[in-house]
């Protein structure tokens, strides 16, 4: 997605927007550029941007590209192919307005046509433009009104800064359907798109909600609606900081999220284990056990890998709480016009608590009152906000667009909301406890499968090659395939597909040979001779077989042991080895790890 950062206050800016755009590098994107109010002679706006890296963005910044109050922004192309012309910066006729836009105006066709008609000569193939056009043909006093004026024409989603040359002393930020973040600093002020442009400056943020606006000064903020009336936001306090977006020594951050997941799993459990009772304390929920008990289902939503974090959240509620429980993609579900009952609890999943089809269905849900749970990691998103109650995941800033710490985080998560709504129903003090004697164990199990990534390096030798791969796994097993398949896939590009094993005799063994190996999930459970029999009926049409298991498996070729623990949560544990094997054959295949193609990290558009 499209990344906006900005600056006003006394610093030299240019160096300051092109530090923001690296931070914001992780989001994907195919240009960049930036805009300053310049302090040299005769003032005015200056811009340089271009199709590319920040990098190359940087080595094109001319001389005496100088001053304190500046715009910048990361492209990721949806309107228009990705090249200098449509690198924000946008400008109007005059170049006095500038604007850089994250989201997607949808009647921009409509006012391009107008403004053509009028004999505005566009300059790039972007919707954004438009805006700048019509800020800049605005004859409102201020700048704010010129803004809400333009604002009031378009139809779509949008995270914005504007800068005017009329205006040196302010930047004007406005939100609805993409993240804007203010950052309050000592006589400076930021706005971005992500915390992770503004935490090396401040950690006291301001989130902007949909239809909320902003004017930013070298010493003083304002928030108010677009229609003018004055909000009071107020700053919190970004938990994270700033070393924590380093790669601390790893040479990717997903390797870095990946080695990092003993001690987030400690940090989600962290004061939500409730010895006494056997069962999780969950104070964000704001729903009392009189609430949750009213509940007679549980649905819920997400996008990827929350999304399949939700399928394995959805197997623990049903074997704890004994309530129906499933997960659909989020993105289906909007579209499908659902019945939304009034005793169906909807937990969403999302780890930037911004994506759109998330935050859509939450929008829906709440219209039709329902009763929305977040499960999110970054604090104070639009998600977070709009849901009634939720679990922050505690996972720390998940840099990396594979997701691989939140998704562990998340599941771990549902495993406490399992917990608390089988401990509020039927589950046994005593079965509770057993869960959480599990849960604790989680943090050291995973140190221990992370220290033979060794192995796994020689494992992933075997598959660098392979044209196409199949993950299979039953019940449990099966959220766990589709993860491990989706991790192969995004990042080295390898064609995967996870199927239930169940469903591979009534089709897709039919693609099983030498030349498509197959990833077994085989968890030392109730089902072990069923899996077994799987891997029989694999090993039969001459499948080479990978298998996860928590002993040796004598059918398969090899064999990735992990600790076990508590059959309900051993799905956590079994996707890991996985996400090292993705990671390692993507490495020898020399893919961009932390920026796959095609991929960005927050989906903010349809
Ligand atoms: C995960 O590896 C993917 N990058 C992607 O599927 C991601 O999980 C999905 O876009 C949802 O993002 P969210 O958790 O921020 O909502």
């Amino acid at each position: 997605m499209c990344g906006i950062v900005g600056y006003i206050g006394r610093r030299d800016v240019a160096p300051l927007l092109l530090e923001g755009l690296q931070r914001l590098e992780y989001r994907g994107y195919d240009s960049a550029g930036m805009a300053i109010h310049s302090s040299g002679r005769g003032g005015g706006l200056k811009t340089v941007k271009n199709k590319g890296r920040v990098r190359e963005l940087e080595a094109k910044v001319p001389a005496r590209f100088s001053g304190t109050c500046g715009i910048a922004h990361t492209r990721w192309a949806t309107h228009g192919a990705p090249s200098d012309e449509n690198a924000h910066p946008h400008l109007d006729a005059a170049d006095r307005v500038a604007v850089v836009h994250n989201g997607i105006i949808d009647n921009s066709a409509e006012l391009r046509a107008k403004l053509t008609a009028d004999g505005v000569e566009l300059r790039s193939e972007t919707d954004t433009e438009v805006l700048a056009h019509l800020i800049g043909r605005s004859e409102a006093a201020t700048l704010e009104e010129k803004v809400r004026e333009a604002l009031r024409l378009i139809e779509g989603t949008y995270g914005i800064a504007v800068l005017h040359a009329g205006f040196p002393d302010r930047i004007v930020a406005a939100r609805n359907g993409s993240p804007v973040v203010l950052g309050i600093g000592e006589r400076e002020m930021l706005v971005a798109s992500d915390v992770a442009a503004l935490i090396s400056h401040t950690r006291q943020v301001i989130t902007l909600d949909d239809g909320e606006m902003a004017t930013l000064k070298a010493d003083d903020y304002r928030t108010y609606t677009t229609d003018g009336s004055r909000t009071a936001a107020s700053p919190t306090t970004v938990e994270w900081e700033a070393e924590s977006y380093d790669m601390a020594g790893h040479d990717t951050y997903m390797h870095k999220e990946i080695a990092e997941q003993a001690d987030a799993v400690d940090r989600v459990l962290r004061g939500r284990i409730d010895e006494r009772f056997g069962t999780a304390r969950l104070g964000g929920l704001n729903m009392d056990a009189r609430e949750a008990r009213s509940m007679r289902r549980v649905k819920i939503l997400g996008c990827g890998s929350a999304y399949h974090a939700g399928l394995i959240g959805a197997q623990m509620i049903e074997e704890l709480a004994r309530i129906p429980a499933d997960a659909e993609p989020a993105s289906e579900f909007r579209y499908r016009n659902p019945v939304v009952e009034p005793d169906t609890l909807y937990v969403v999943a999302s780890q930037s608590g911004e994506t759109y089809d998330t935050l859509a269905a939450v929008q829906e849900l709440k219209r039709k009152g329902a009763k929305v749970l977040g499960i999110v990691n970054v604090v104070g998103s639009a998600i977070a906000r709009e849901a009634d109650g939720g679990i922050y995941v505690h996972a720390g800033p998940e840099v990396c667009v594979v997701s691989t710490k939140c998704f562990t985080n998340t599941a771990v998560a549902f495993a406490l909301l399992a917990l608390h709504l089988g401990r509020i129903r039927d589950l046994s003090v005593a079965d509770g406890k057993r869960i959480i004697e599990g849960l604790r164990k989680l943090p050291g199990q995973i140190a221990e499968i992370l220290r033979h990534e060794d192995r796994i390096i020689e494992l992933a030798k075997d598959f660098a090659d392979a044209k196409s791969m199949m993950f299979v796994g039953r019940t449990r097993g099966f959220p766990v395939a589709k993860e491990a398949s989706l991790k192969l896939k995004e990042v080295s590009y390898i064609h995967a597909e996870a199927y239930p094993s169940s469903e591979l005799k009534h089709g897709p063994l039919a693609l099983i040979e030498p030349a498509v190996p197959t990833v077994a999930i085989v968890p030392g459970d109730e089902l072990l001779d069923k899996n077994r029999a799987t891997l029989e009926e694999i090993k039969a049409r001459q499948g080479r077989i990978l298998a996860v298991a928590h002993e040796i498996q004598e059918k398969a070729d090899a064999t990735i042991v992990v600790p076990q623990n508590e059959p309900e949560l051993d799905a956590v544990l079994m996707g890991i080895p996985l996400q090292l094997l993705a990671y390692h054959t993507a490495l020898m295949l020399g893919r961009d790890i932390d920026k796959p193609r095609n991929l960005a990290k927050s989906v903010t558009v349809e």
